[in-house]
């Protein structure tokens, strides 16, 4: 019989260690500890790249600043083109500093509530209402959360998402983890109308009550919008315990609201630490200094690579935790930018992986390309690379010279940012310092604060996306949804017009 492998010998892996010590003391309010755990942005690599037909240069972007200090000053003093209907959506710039403690403790309290009579959380939603959720729960959690005890994940239920597509082997799948479990749902949706949150939200409500019948109500929380909407109309129907989406904060803005709050608390994750970081990155991002202000800078080094023709951005990480936060940002960005036929296209990568793929294209393709790295500053584990007395893979040098994983996972960001530059690349990186909420909490104002800019740059309203509401429509229409006909009659007559192209 094979026995079963060993890993005693192992440094003990600190994500569990960190799970299972729950939530620590509030030590960001110590100086030293928030200045070593402040994010960095760093732009050696981004100007004058040897082989890059426009390349940047430092004067260049000093060139920018006046111009990037306005739209900065506009959207603070919120003027401009920044309304959703009569809305101002603008709720997110202050809403580190806004958002009180009695709140942050109700949503903590019920986070727990829930927990503690589930085995398994679902979290329902799209978009805004699910990226930054998953990124920020993937980036604090173990890469394999659902497979550990609940005492090795710190006590928290197991965490599922569903909502974010409409695949039904995707979705069977992922009922079938959920066989014989108790199960707690929160379902997300500002709109109350998005079709694939209200579809997966009726299939796990039409279980839950088929187990539990109105006693169903009790493991179901709906974040929406506080007073219209059909979610909102459904949820006070049932009498469901109910989170709010604020009027003035669009989707992918809202993390930091209840709409992110509830499912990070639930992971076991410091809602107050988490507010702590976008609050220290909003003080560091208040005022209008660019190379004081990284998000103006790191607005601003966009812009102009855009300007330069850059078409697409790589946001290449070297850590698989951080590589939801790349996802939030090919949402983050491209749905406040891309309009007017404008805007930088946002790719996520995760290196090294990649680097053995698409890595060709931005080492020697079209000369478009902007990278952005996001570099992990600190592990959670630490894996040491054996000696092996052969040697023939030539690797002993690394051990003998005390190098582990890490060392070698940090090359996997100063490696290609030096190539890829040398090969006609700018790039820039931002230096997450660890796995902690404050970080994450920094790095999401600092792209909020960022995108803002950058998307009224490009001049256009970045709080609203028409696109995906026109998509949305189209999905009625063809589906036959009530109050759509004259929309699909328009739709059936425009492709029946089109000659159709099929190679079958
Ligand atoms: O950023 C956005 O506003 C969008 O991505 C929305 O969050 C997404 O479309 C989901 O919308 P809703 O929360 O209304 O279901």
């Amino acid at each position: 019989m094979t026995t079963p492998i060993d890993l005693s010998t192992l440094d003990e892996n600190g994500t569990i260690t960190r799970q299972r010590a729950g939530q620590p003391t509030r030590w960001w309010e110590d100086e030293a500890a928030a200045t070593e755990n402040r994010l960095s942005l760093d732009l050696t690599h981004l100007f004058e790249a040897p082989g890059d037909p426009a390349p940047m240069t430092r004067k260049d972007l000093d060139a920018m600043a006046d111009e990037v200090a306005a739209a900065h000053r506009r959207l603070q003093a919120g003027e401009g083109d920044v309304k959703d209907g009569e809305v101002p959506m603008l709720g997110w710039q202050d809403l580190p500093e806004t958002i009180t403690a009695e709140h942050l403790d109700h949503v903590q309290q019920a986070a727990a509530a829930l927990s503690q009579r589930v085995d398994a959380y679902v979290s329902l939603g799209i978009g805004g209402s699910y990226l930054g959720i998953e990124a920020t729960i993937k980036a604090l959690t173990h890469t394999h959360f659902n497979a550990l005890s609940r005492d090795e994940r710190g006590g928290a239920p197991e965490i599922y998402f569903l909502g974010q597509n409409m695949d039904p082997d995707f979705f069977r799948d992922t009922l079938d983890c959920l066989r014989g479990k108790r199960v707690g749902v929160n379902v997300i949706s500002k709109s109350g109308t998005t079709t694939e949150t209200a579809i997966a939200f009726r299939i796990l409500r039409s279980l839950l009550e088929q187990s539990h019948g109105p006693g169903a109500r009790e493991l179901i929380y709906a974040t929406t919008d506080a007073r219209k909407g059909a979610l909102r109309t459904l949820a006070d129907e049932l009498g469901l315990q109910t989170f709010v989406v604020p009027d003035d904060i669009g989707g992918r803005f809202s993390v930091l609201s209840d709409v992110g709050l509830v499912g990070i608390a639930v992971a076991g994750i410091d809602i107050h630490e988490f507010v702590a970081g976008f609050a220290a990155m909003k003080r560091r991002t208040d005022g209008d200094d660019l190379w004081q202000n990284p998000a103006l800078l790191h607005a601003a080094a966009r812009t102009l690579a855009y300007r330069r023709g850059k078409k697409v951005e790589v946001v290449a990480t070297n850590s698989v935790a951080l590589s939801n936060v790349a996802r939030y940002m090919e949402q983050l960005f491209p749905e406040s930018e891309g309009h007017g036929a404008k805007g930088l296209w946002v790719s996520p990568s995760v290196y090294s992986e990649k680097l053995h793929a698409n890595g060709q294209m931005v080492q020697q393709g079209e000369r478009n390309i902007l990278e952005t790295f996001l570099s992990l500053g600190t592990y959670d584990s630490a894996v040491q690379i054996p000696h092996d007395p052969a040697d023939l893979d030539g690797l002993n040098y690394l051990p003998a010279a005390g190098r582990d994983m890490a060392y070698i996972n940090g090359l996997v960001v100063d490696g290609p940012s030096y190539a890829h530059f040398q090969g006609g690349v700018p790039n820039m990186t931002v230096t997450v310092p660890a796995r902690s909420a404050y970080c994450l909490g920094q790095l999401y104002y600092m792209l909020e604060r960022s995108v803002a800019v950058s998307g009224t740059l490009l001049g256009h309203n970045p709080f609203v996306q028409p696109g995906v509401v026109d998509y949305k429509k189209a999905i009625f229409a063809l589906a036959g949804k009530p109050g759509n006909e004259a929309e699909a009659e328009e739709m059936k007559a425009e492709m029946a017009s089109r000659e159709r192209v099929v190679v079958e």
